[in-house]
């Protein structure tokens, strides 16, 4: 199988920066499981995300906050079973990260000795900056994430595009200053307008992610089911779909079953 990159040595945060500094493009997808996670990792990406977004495509949530510290895990693990060369990041649910730096850590520390993920990603800035500072301190490398927060959706009550205005924006460039000085190795920015990326990604020396953030972020992550177009009815401005595995599955799993009913399957071939 080709893949992008001839380079099969595990990706480490140190080489992310590397990447920025030279100027190569990070790429990010979201694996939930060990099938998909072989298959993604040796296609050559760069750093899988074990996302909470696992809450909407594989639980049916309508939101990300009912994900559980122990469903994480599972699903952490269950990518890490497959991952040899990929740098992996596990979400930290919501409600695990807010604002009680013991419980955080402990969370964090959970979190990495049960899944054997390289780093972890939590949400938010200056508000919860001493808990991710004890957990970066602990030796737990650190992806911030910032912009709009799908943990936070109850907060701001809508998924529109984040920091349009001018006070928004300030702050977004603060908190993401704020989060390199205390050691996180890289950010992901979400839903935001392109030239603040720009300005985040030329101010700060980590690398910037960017989802739904215009084409001047270091890297770029997507949702894996929204890329391969497994879900039909997501379809944001932002998403590129790569290809339509809705249809293909779907013409797959209706030929089994045309098969089934007439008797066609299993064949002599196929039978012992
Ligand atoms: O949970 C997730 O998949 C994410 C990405 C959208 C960045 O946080």
């Amino acid at each position: 199988m080709s893949t992008y990159t001839e380079d099969k040595r595990k990706v480490t945060t140190r080489r992310l920066i590397e990447m920025k500094q030279r100027g190569e493009k990070i790429s990010m997808l979201t694996a939930y499981d060990f099938s998909m996670a072989t298959i993604i990792d040796q296609a050559g990406m760069d750093i899988i995300l074990v996302g909470d977004s696992a809450s909407n495509v594989m639980v049916g949530n309508i939101t990300t906050l009912p994900m559980t510290l122990d469903q994480m895990i599972y699903h952490g693990r269950s990518v890490m079973n497959a991952v040899k060369r990929s740098l992996v990041v596990v979400d930290m649910p919501f409600g695990t990260v807010s604002g009680d730096s013991l419980k955080s850590l402990e969370a964090a520390i959970r979190m990495m000795k049960e899944t054997g993920a390289d780093a972890i990603k939590i949400e938010g800035g200056e508000e919860i900056s001493s808990d991710i500072k004890k957990i970066i301190d602990a030796g737990i490398p650190v992806m911030g994430h910032l912009g709009l927060m799908p943990q936070s959706i109850n907060k701001y009550g809508t998924y529109n595009v984040r920091a349009k205005d001018k006070d928004e924006a300030e702050k977004l460039i603060k908190d993401a200053l704020l989060l390199q000085e205390i050691g996180c190795f890289a950010i992901v920015l979400e839903k935001i307008p392109s030239e603040l990326t720009k300005e985040v990604a030329s101010q700060l020396n980590i690398p910037i992610i960017g989802i739904g953030a215009g084409p001047h972020a270091d890297g770029q992550v997507l949702v894996m089911h929204d890329m391969l177009g497994i879900n039909k009815d997501f379809s944001p401005k932002f998403l590129r779909r790569y290809a339509d595995l809705y249809s293909v599955i779907t013409e797959a799993v209706q030929g089994y079953i045309k098969d089934v009913k007439t008797m066609d399957f299993p064949n002599e071939d196929e039978s012992y």
